[in-house]
């Protein structure tokens, strides 16, 4: 079994100084991994929009910090007792583990563990941190990962194998964003063959989303985007109606939605713009008493006001984190679907940039054609 070499690793990495400031690209030294931990060379790191929110200081502003959650690397060293990875393995790390003995584990119900939660406090479970800067500052972890650093340590129950076959971006996208989206169809709600489902906001969420619900057998899958160009991206998922609510008409978007389905609204609805207000749309597109809405998108407003008539009328609503995909449990199916072609990945990928260009790769993910970014080290 490989040891964990003593040496701190000096390396670059994309440093966040405060609330929507430039990220600094800069050397930063990181610890070797202690015991339970697993230190990563990374290979390649993607942007996911909850990094831009980061970048705004949300959920908490803790400074200095490396943002970025998806990525895939090469296990450079392992800490005392790890025995799941060794040195020379492919990996993602993941912002949530999976013991398999908590209550929510043991209920099959949850993908949030108790034991190896989503950790918002930017540091290790021991209360400390594994990276620095020149000069000694303490930076924070994002989440357990901050995949834009050249290396990183995470723990090693935050850390899945995968298959060498798999190309590095699709790796990347699958460690957040598109898997989130995929899960939500069956790991949240059990999306029904012949059923009606509408997504709102085709990102790699929304893309994801439409991937799911198509494997799943939806009978219509009716995509919303205020940008034209998703109605592409959406048609190669297995969208089978779009609206753009800025251009159909004025109307509502639940309007234009139940307008398509007899009155009725959908199924299942997935929110995945993080606007606020469009939760209150998914709402009122899906069906009284037996429709269902997941909430994904996150946003800026860190509070909307639902209206709670749509949601008295039987309608059900979950909020779910990465799809509610258990990463041990989980994602070796979803690893399987890509090996076997199954999925549209290289559909996401549009723009690849250095570390270096990480600023204006930010800018990029405002692009009207911009669906992923590639950070390749
Ligand atoms: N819950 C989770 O675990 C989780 C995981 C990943 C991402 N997210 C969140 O999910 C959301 C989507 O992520 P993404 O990477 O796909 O983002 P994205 O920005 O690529 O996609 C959002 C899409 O919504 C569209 N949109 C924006 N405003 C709209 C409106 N008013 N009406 C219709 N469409 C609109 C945009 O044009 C865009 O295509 C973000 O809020 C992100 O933070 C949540
Ligand atoms: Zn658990
Ligand atoms: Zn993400």
């Amino acid at each position: 079994m490989s040891k964990a070499t003593s040496k701190t690793i000096t390396c670059k990495a994309a440093v966040l100084w405060g609330v929507r400031e430039p990220l600094k690209v800069e050397e930063i030294q990181v610890d070797p991994p202690k015991a339970s931990e697993v230190r990563i060379k990374m290979l390649c790191a993607s942007l996911c929009h909850t990094d831009i929110l980061c970048c705004n200081g949300l959920p908490i502003p803790l400074f200095p910090r490396i943002p970025g959650h998806e990525g895939v690397g090469m296990v450079e060293s392992v800490g005392e007792g790890v025995t799941e990875v060794k040195e020379g393995d492919i990996v993602m790390p993941t912002y949530i583990g999976e013991c398999g003995k908590c209550d929510n584990c043991v209920s099959g119900k949850s993908n949030l563990c108790h034991t190896h939660p989503l950790p918002f406090n930017g540091l290790m479970p021991d209360g400390t941190s594994r990276m620095s800067t020149s000069d000694g500052t303490r930076i924070y972890h994002h989440f357990t990962c901050s995949t834009w650093s050249e290396y990183i340590v995470i723990g090693a129950n935050y850390v899945v194998k995968l298959d060498p076959r798999i190309p590095l971006a699709h790796g990347s996208f699958m460690s957040c964003g598109y898997t989130t989206g995929f899960g939500s169809t069956w790991r949240e709600v059990l999306v029904h063959k012949g059923s009606t489902v509408a997504v709102i906001g085709l990102g790699a969420v929304g893309l994801g989303v439409i991937e799911g619900a198509r494997t799943q057998g939806a009978a219509r899958i009716i995509g919303v985007d205020i940008n034209e160009k998703k109605r592409a991206k959406g048609e190669a998922f297995g969208m089978t109606e779009f609206i753009n609510p800025t251009k159909d008409s004025d109307k509502r978007i639940s309007e234009l939605i139940n307008g398509l389905t007899g009155g009725l609204g959908v199924d299942y609805c997935f929110e995945c713009t993080g606007v606020a207000s469009l939760l209150n749309e998914a709402l009122e597109s899906s069906k009284v008493g037996i429709g269902s809405v997941v909430l994904i998108g996150a946003g800026n407003e860190t509070s909307g006001q639902i209206n709670f008539i749509p949601l008295l009328c039987g309608r059900t609503l979950k909020g779910s984190i990465y799809g509610g995909i258990r990463t041990k449990s989980d994602l070796p199916i979803i690893f399987d679907k890509c090996l076997n072609k199954e999925l549209h990945l290289e559909e996401l990928l549009t723009h690849e940039v250095s570390l270096d260009e990480i600023n204006n790769a930010l800018k990029v993910m405002k692009q009207p054609d911009c669906i992923k970014v590639v950070i390749k080290y």
